[in-house]
């Protein structure tokens, strides 16, 4: 079906913070490919995984238990310090069951039509729940009826969130820096606020980080920048560097949620994906990626602000880690094609923001190539 618009080219093969079309041009992949490939393409380590639990044992149903899930959970759990985790196949999914943990809590305390407090301009996914949380009409257009429950604020207002009265809320869901409403970058303080808040009104605080996680705002989980546990985080994208892999954190009463039978999933947890995502985590601790991601984020970030600070065209250029966004005071999905012709993969979101997702594996030579080549096209688009 032409659910996408596809740009004319097929890639071949990968190689780091490389790709290979058809024709054999090379390009920089700085998006990696959405922040899923955050240790770029065929990575040895994720690579030998795959290779031999394929040869060993790629699925057994969730009726048994699965020794790889059980040891990424335990990784997770470490990584997060949240108590257990619930497997799942995609990001959309994992927010699925971050909702229903939010509506059983809901009903374990006395409430028959819980709702949960979204914001402005986020993306949770595209399944009827998610795309009833996301804020964006363009996502829900012709999928009325929306699923029922979410009360919808302005993104990094707290105000807003603690003018709200109303006995029905249990839950907010936000991603921590919203990646496709624009990589809004919320103030320092926002997510302890909403903490606080959480904590004072015994709502449960669900954090989105399927695009802020894994390392990629330069702490393995974007709320670790604020020192405060969430009740409920989710997880995919990177997790699985390409293998598809979900999951949903939890914590205290909100992990106490879902209970046997009540939720599930045939994919979830398989031995083929945990394998890849235990040696993505691996990866990241050996190859010091978290810190990586930091210190060259503010890098990238320096270097592009030096060269177009002062530009006419460039409203803001914000970013965390390597989550960078630069936006411009008019469209630019143009500049997409453009990148393409020099060997640069970028991407445009909400209409006038470039945004910039880079491998966490990046060197000084890519990088410099990617500000190179980048700078010059914004330069020309006034
Ligand atoms: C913050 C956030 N949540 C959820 C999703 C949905 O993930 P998936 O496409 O794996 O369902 C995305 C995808 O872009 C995302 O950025």
């Amino acid at each position: 079906m032409p659910t996408y618009a596809r740009l004319p080219l097929r890639f071949e093969r990968g190689e780091g913070v490389w790709l290979w079309d058809t024709e054999g041009k090379r390009y920089l992949d700085a998006i990696a490919s959405i922040a899923v490939c955050g240790l770029g393409h065929a990575h040895p380590g994720v690579r030998e995984a795959i290779c031999q639990q394929a040869g060993r044992l790629v699925h057994t149903s969730n009726l048994y238990r699965i020794d790889l899930q059980e040891r990424l959970a335990g990784e997770l759990t470490r990584l997060s310090g949240l108590d257990n985790a619930f497997f799942c196949n995609s990001g959309a999914e994992a927010n699925e069951a971050a909702i229903k943990i939010a509506r059983k809590y809901g009903h374990h305390r006395g409430i028959p039509n819980p709702a949960i407090i979204v914001m402005q301009r986020s993306f949770h996914g595209r399944t009827l729940a998610t795309l009833s949380a996301t804020g964006n009409r363009k996502v829900q257009q012709g999928f009325e009826p929306l699923v029922d429950g979410f009360i919808r604020v302005t993104y990094d207002d707290i105000a807003a969130v603690k003018a709200l009265d109303d006995p029905r809320i249990v839950a907010i869901l936000v991603e921590p820096v919203q990646g496709e409403g624009g990589v809004r970058v919320p103030a320092p303080d926002y997510l302890n606020q909403l903490r606080t808040l959480c904590d004072e009104r015994h709502w449960l605080l669900m954090l989105d980080e399927v695009q802020t996680g894994i390392g990629r705002t330069g702490r393995f989980l974007a709320y670790q920048h604020n020192g405060i546990l969430p009740d409920v985080c989710t997880l995919a994208k990177a997790l699985g560097n390409g293998v598809p892999i979900g999951a949903c954190l939890a914590r205290g009463t909100a992990a106490a949620m879902l209970t046997v039978g009540s939720h599930a999933t045939t994919f979830g947890g398989n031995p083929l994906a945990c394998s890849a995502a235990l040696a993505v985590l691996q990866a990241i601790e050996r190859q010091h990626l978290v810190q990586r991601a930091a210190e060259l984020g503010e890098e990238i970030i320096a270097a592009i602000r030096a060269r177009l600070s002062g530009n006419p065209h460039v409203l803001e250029i914000r970013g965390k880690g390597l989550m960078i966004g630069i936006e411009l005071d008019r469209p630019c999905a143009n500049l997409v094609p453009l990148a393409l012709g020099e060997g640069l993969l970028i991407n445009v979101t909400a209409d006038a923001t470039v945004r910039l997702l880079p491998p966490l594996i990046m060197e000084a030579e890519p990088t410099e190539r990617l500000i190179e080549t980048l700078v010059p096209l914004i330069m020309r688009q006034g």
